[in-house]
């Protein structure tokens, strides 16, 4: 197939009617790129797994840019849920709803619940309201690697097998939405992100946090985060505690010796501690909201260089410190050295 691949604004007429007719588009929005579908046609919401190699039970999320598609989609807005919306729509947040029976059950994994999103982003609101419908979307990556944030990693991954790529810049979250289950007696936080613990308890009065978010044995609520997730072709180690960077240059020295291709991925106040070997700048640790909107492109470019090998630090879990934290752990398949613990 060929994809056919637009810079502008003016090809929305053409992407609008290619969505219209059950093809998948990939537009930017303000947390990562979504790979694009009617969420009504189950045909192209099979086209999504497909292109993605996405497992089934992983449910998506549907996109809307009025409220009245909201109330097609989902049966019950409690109180907590109805002051969210007010609060962050449109914006990154997700929140889970009980599902009417028009959503088809190839979105929602086989779940009586369904995820809806608002994004701000003006191409992706333009592509639902010109073709009027609700729109299941992805991150528009190959499953299992690091979520888009600019046009030529949606190429990289999906050239060749969907119909549009809408060229839209650089994401300005770069992580993906905040993720809330509304359908509880209390909301539940499945997924961190840039809508943060503190901005929800700021317009609803609890919140809790998914179990498996803070205890990796406890049963995921949201399907998608038992899966592996935003994998490099290195291996990756966080090393946290007192003495990290002594620590980190100790194994690296170890793996020189052994011949391992072996790398850092640090924050630009420490980079100078690692002149000799390849480093990936994360960005100020003054700044966590230019690290998480750098932080999947930054994954990929390790890819580039051909690591076997790469350590990290532990960054602050305050604020969107926590969604960062919980992508680069995933990143390393949580394996993290602490200082503390090991004498080396
Ligand atoms: O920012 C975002 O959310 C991006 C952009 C494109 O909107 N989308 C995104 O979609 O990250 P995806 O498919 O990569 O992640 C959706 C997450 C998955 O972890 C999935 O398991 C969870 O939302 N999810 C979807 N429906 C759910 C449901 N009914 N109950 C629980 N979790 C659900
Ligand atoms: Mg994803």
């Amino acid at each position: 197939m060929k994809t056919l691949i637009f810079s502008e604004n003016n090809s929305l007429d053409l992407a609008t009617k290619i969505l219209q007719q059950g093809g998948l588009v990939s537009s930017p929005t303000e947390t990562v790129y979504g790979l694009c579908a009617n969420a009504l046609d189950e045909k192209a919401i099979q086209r999504i797994f497909k292109a993605k190699g996405r497992p089934s039970d992983n449910p998506l999320i549907i996109h809307i840019a009025s409220l009245a598609m909201l109330t097609q989609l989902v049966n019950e807005i409690s109180d907590d849920a109805q002051m969210l919306i007010d609060a962050f729509w449109p914006g990154p947040l997700t929140l889970i709803f009980k599902a009417t029976n028009i959503v088809p059950k190839i979105v929602t994994g086989g779940l009586d619940t369904v995820a809806i999103r608002f994004p701000s982003h003006p191409i992706m609101q333009q592509l639902i309201l010109k073709s009027n419908l609700p729109l299941a979307a992805p991150s528009s990556n190959t499953s299992g690697k690091p979520s888009p944030t600019n046009a030529q990693r949606v190429i990289d991954d999906l050239n060749g097998k969907i119909d549009v790529i809408i060229d839209g810049g650089e994401c300005k979250f770069g992580l993906e939405s905040t993720v809330i289950d509304t359908t509880g007696i209390t909301p539940t936080i499945l997924r961190p992100g840039a809508i943060t613990t503190d901005m929800i308890l700021q317009v609803i009065e609890h919140v809790n946090i998914d179990p498996y978010l803070l205890n990796e044995e406890s049963i995921p609520k949201s399907p998608g985060m038992k899966y592996t997730h935003y994998s490099p072709n290195a291996n990756v180690t966080i090393v946290k505690g007192d003495n990290n960077l002594h620590v980190i240059k100790t194994l690296i020295k170890n793996n020189q010796k052994d011949g391992i291709a072996v790398g850092v991925l640090v924050t630009e106040e420490f980079l100078s501690d690692f002149k000799d070997v390849p480093a990936i700048n994360l960005g100020s640790i003054a700044n966590l909201d230019g690290i998480a909107s750098n932080l999947f492109e930054n994954l990929r470019q390790l890819d580039d260089l051909n690591l076997e090998q790469v350590y990290t630090t532990f960054l602050p879990q305050e604020g969107i410190g926590n969604a960062i934290m919980n992508r680069l752990l995933k990143a390393c398949g949580n394996e993290i050295i602490l200082t503390n613990e090991r004498v080396l």
